[in-house]
């Protein structure tokens, strides 16, 4: 087994049930809770904002991963920060100003991530390794949850990984995206070290076996 963090996606639960989906959440072998803020603009669709953010924070006992797929995320970092957030990505091609925006998440004392897009080339997070926790791949393209995912992240994710290791780094990589039981070892053979999976967990029989058993297998 390896020591690979499963990150449930709350967007795929039960809305009206939250606090027993937190619950669950609580009671399985996952280590984080994904967090998806959606704005209807950097992404087609909207999710959920700050209260909810602030209702689960009230519940959840383990790392709270938000994911912010919004136009111009540091105008509420610090707000993410107050409402539980103990990781913040961001996404390169949603921040104008990158630099700022990972150092404010840092100083809020959160830690920091980029996110990339499928399309975006994971050179463009070079110059920003050094000051990451992190680096959220995409492996499809964000805003819905159940979608498939992109056979072309496994490449993506070894080609990050070389970089990270060739500048004796120890940045996470998070794959996001259409993970499930049939390519979540590949990704972990290819350098990845948080896998995110929504539907794959919340759509199943009994969520909390699924996530044992994911974890198993890796
Ligand atoms: C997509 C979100 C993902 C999503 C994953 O925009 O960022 O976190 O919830 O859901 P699944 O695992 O169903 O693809
Ligand atoms: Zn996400």
């Amino acid at each position: 087994m390896s020591n690979t963090i499963i990150a449930p996606s709350i967007l795929a639960a039960d809305f009206a049930d939250l606090k027993n989906e937190v619950e669950m959440v609580n009671n399985s072998q996952a280590e984080w809770l994904h967090i998806d803020i959606m704005d209807g603009m950097f992404v087609p669709n909207l999710s959920f904002g700050l209260p909810v953010c602030q209702a689960i924070n009230k519940y959840c006992k383990k790392v709270q991963d938000v994911h912010l797929m919004i136009e111009e995320p540091g105008r509420y970092l610090k707000d993410f920060v107050d409402a539980g957030a103990d990781f913040i990505s961001i996404h390169a091609e949603a921040s104008r100003h990158l630099h700022k925006d990972i150092h404010t998440i840092k100083e809020l004392g959160a830690k920091a991530a980029i996110a990339l897009n499928p399309h975006s080339p994971i050179e463009s997070v070079e110059p920003l390794l050094e000051d990451l926790d992190m680096v959220l791949l995409m492996s499809v393209n964000p805003g819905f949850g159940g979608q498939s995912f992109i056979g072309s992240t496994f490449k993506k994710v070894e080609k990050l990984r070389k970089m990270i290791d060739s500048k004796g780094l120890d940045t996470l990589i998070e794959v996001d995206g259409g993970v499930k039981d049939s390519n979540a070892k590949q990704l972990v053979e290819a350098g990845a070290n948080v896998l995110v999976a929504g539907s794959f967990v919340f759509n199943s029989a009994d969520p909390i076996q699924t996530i044992a058993d994911l974890k198993a297998s890796l």
